[in-house]
C-alpha cells in the first residue's frame, strides 16, 4: 500500500440551481425551408408538429449562443462566474474540433480557469452531461458546474436534404449545478446501441473529404423512421426506468420534459409510461423545431415561461438520439432568471 490519498467523502446531494437559455433571432418558417426541399408546411406540421425554428445568424458560433445562456443560468442561480468549478459544453455541432468551446465560453464568462471539456453525445448530450454534472458535485470534485446543451443544426444540415433540413433548429440551454442537501437530479438511467449508430451520421467523413475537396461536403444525414421506431419502442421504457430509480410513479410527476425530436414520438411514448393525462408535457417543438443537445433545457424553459410547471415542481427529462444513445433523469425544476 503507497501513501494514502485523500478523497472529499462525497456524501452531498446535487439539484439545478437555475436555468437560461439563448433563442436566435432568426425565425425561419417551414414555407422559407419548402424554398429548397420537395415539402410543404402542412406535411412538416403533420408529420413533426413543427411550425417554425430559429436559426443562428451565419456567424453566431455555438460559442456565441452558449455565452448568454450561461449568464442568464448563472444570474438565474445567484452564482458567480468565479464560483464555477468546472464547464461542460453537450454539442455535436462545434464545427472547430481544438479548442473546446467549453473553455472558451468558460473564459468569456469571466471564470477562474475551471475544468472544461466538450462532450458529444447527440441529442442526449444534455440530459447526459447533467448526470455528469450532479455525480461530480456529489464526488466533491466541483462545488458547482455549469451544464450546457447548446447546438448549430443549420450549418450541419444540407439545406436541400428533405429528410433533415425540415425538422431541426438552432439554439442553447444552461443550467448551474451545485451542492444542495435534498437530491434534485434523481439517478440517471442511460445507455446506447451502436450496432444502430449509422441511423444518424455525419457524411461524408472528414478524412473522406478531405481526400475529395471537391466533392459533397460532411452533413448529417438521417434515416428517420429507424429513429422513430426505436425511439417510440424503447424510449418509454427508459423513462419509466428513470421514474422507477427515483422511487416515485408516473402518479408523482408535475411535468414531461422530454426531447423535442418530434411531436408524435413525444406522444408515443407518453402513451406507453401511461403517463396521466393531467401531466403537462413540453411542446417547444411547434416555435423552436428539434435543436438537438438544446432541446430539453429549451423545452424546460418554454414550460417555467409560459406557467406550464414551476420551479420546485417535479420533472422527468428525457433525451435520444445519435448513437443510438439516450439518458433520462428526474428532476426538481430550476428557477429562471427573473
Ligand atoms: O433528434 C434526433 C433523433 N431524431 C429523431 O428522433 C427523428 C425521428 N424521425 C422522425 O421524426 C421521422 O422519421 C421524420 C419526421 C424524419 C420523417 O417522417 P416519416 O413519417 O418517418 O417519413 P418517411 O421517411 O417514412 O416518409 C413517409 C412519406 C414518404 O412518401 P410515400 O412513399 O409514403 O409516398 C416520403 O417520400 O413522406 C414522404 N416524405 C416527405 N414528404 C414531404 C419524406 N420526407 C418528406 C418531406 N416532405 N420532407
Amino acid at each position: 500500500m503507497g501513501t494514502q490519498i485523500t478523497m472529499p467523502a462525497g456524501v452531498r446531494q446535487a439539484a439545478m440551481l437555475g436555468l437560461g437559455v439563448h433563442r436566435p433571432e432568426r425565425v425561419v418558417s417551414n414555407d422559407e425551408i419548402c424554398e429548397l426541399i420537395d415539402s410543404n408546411d402542412e406535411w412538416i406540421r403533420t408529420r413533426t408538429g413543427i411550425r417554425n425554428r430559429r436559426f443562428a445568424e451565419p456567424k453566431e458560433s455555438v460559442i456565441d449562443m452558449s455565452v448568454p445562456a450561461a449568464q442568464k443560468a448563472l444570474e438565474a442561480a445567484g452564482v458567480e462566474p468565479e464560483q464555477i468549478g468546472a464547464v461542460i459544453v453537450a454539442t455535436s455541432t462545434y464545427v472547430m474540433q481544438t479548442p473546446p468551446a467549453a473553455a472558451v465560453v468558460a473564459d468569456r464568462l469571466g471564470t477562474k480557469g475551471p475544468a472544461a471539456f466538450d462532450l458529444g453525445g447527440g441529442c442526449a448530450g444534455f440530459c447526459t452531461a447533467l448526470a455528469l454534472a450532479s455525480d461530480m458535485v456529489r464526488g466533491g470534485s466541483s462545488d458547482k458546474v455549469l451544464v450546457i446543451g447548446v447546438e448549430q443544426m443549420s450549418v450541419t444540415t444540407d439545406p436541400y436534404d428533405r429528410s433533415t433540413r425540415f425538422i431541426f433548429g438552432d439554439g442553447a440551454g444552461a443550467v448551474v449545478v451545485g451542492a444542495t442537501d435534498a437530491a434534485g437530479i434523481g439517478p440517471v438511467s442511460w445507455g446506447s446501441d451502436g450496432s444502430q449508430a449509422d441511423a444518424i451520421v455525419q457524411e461524408p467523413g472528414w478524412l473522406d473529404f478531405i481526400d475529395n475537396p471537391t466533392g459533397p461536403r460532411p452533413f448529417i444525414k438521417m434515416a428517420g423512421t429507424a429513429v422513430f421506431r426505436w425511439a417510440a419502442f424503447e424510449m418509454g421504457k427508459v423513462a419509466l426506468d428513470a421514474v422507477e430509480k427515483a422511487g416515485l410513479s408516473v402518479d408523482d410527476l408535475d411535468a414531461f420534459v422530454p426531447h423535442q425530436a418530434n411531436a408524435r414520438i413525444t406522444e408515443v411514448i407518453a402513451r406507453s409510461m401511461k403517463l396521466p393525462e393531467t401531466v403537462p408535457v413540453a411542446d417547444d417543438i411547434e416555435e423552436t423545431g428539434n435543436t438537438s443537445a438544446a432541446s430539453v433545457p429549451l423545452a424546460m424553459e418554454a414550460m417555467l415561461r409560459k406557467g406550464e410547471a414551476k420551479a420546485g415542481d417535479t420533472a422527468l427529462l428525457l433525451a435520444f438520439g445519435a448513437g443510438l444513445s439516450y439518458a433520462a433523469q428526474v428532476v426538481t425544476l430550476p428557477p429562471l432568471q427573473s
